[in-house]
């Protein structure tokens, strides 16, 4: 099975999900994709030697070149991993139920457009929750709405910090997301 990630930035999990399939027989990341040319999961994709592609939004929403470059590569599974631009229709519909996204909250608490990275756990502590946690979830053609696949969730302390909950966020996200993608390949045949 072969695996396509999108992503805009850092790109943490993309890497642990590189190590995760490094040495797996039943699958293989295949395709990293960015919006960002600057993006540090470029480099990230070049240490594993694995191909990299960037795009712009023209091409993204006006023209088939994605959908396209990821049939030609015989890509079975999109995961997105810290990318944030809306997928257009026409990939959505070239791969049901073959995208999935990875979310820093409880969904669906905390989630849609313009909610991502420090402002999500910000929101957190605005609102006095006592748990926090991650969703991964497909991908539909709004932001963070698609079906919850799964989520792990850890309590929020008096007095925890953005830092801390970040950081507890982070961690359950590099646990969990490359085995749930493992799990979900399985179902495919
Ligand atoms: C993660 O927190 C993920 O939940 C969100 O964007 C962040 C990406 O971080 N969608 P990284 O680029 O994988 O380090």
């Amino acid at each position: 099975k072969r695996i396509a990630i999108f992503a805009s930035g850092s790109g943490s999990n993309a890497q642990k999900i590189m190590e995760h399939f490094k040495y797996s027989h039943d699958a293989e990341v295949a395709l990293i994709l960015s919006n960002n040319p600057d993006a540090y999961v470029l480099q990230r994709a070049d240490n594993f030697e694995i191909p990299s592609h960037v795009f712009d939004k023209h091409a993204f929403y006006h023209t088939t070149e994605i959908v396209d470059l990821l049939k030609r590569l015989d890509i079975d599974m999109v995961v997105l991993a810290g990318f944030l631009w809306l997928i257009p229709q026409s990939l959505l519909r070239a791969f049901p139920n073959k995208i999935i996204n990875i979310h820093p909250a409880l969904l669906p608490k905390h989630g849609g457009k313009g909610m991502y990275g420090d402002r999500v756990h910000q929101a957190v502590l605005n609102a006095g929750d006592d748990e926090h946690g991650i969703s991964i979830h497909f991908v539909n053609e709004n932001f963070d709405e698609g079906e919850i696949i799964y989520q792990a969730r850890f309590r929020v302390d008096p007095g925890d910090t953005l830092e801390v909950i970040k950081f507890n966020g982070q961690q359950l996200e590099h646990l969990h997301y490359p085995k749930v993608i493992e799990n979900l390949l399985k179902k495919y045949n």
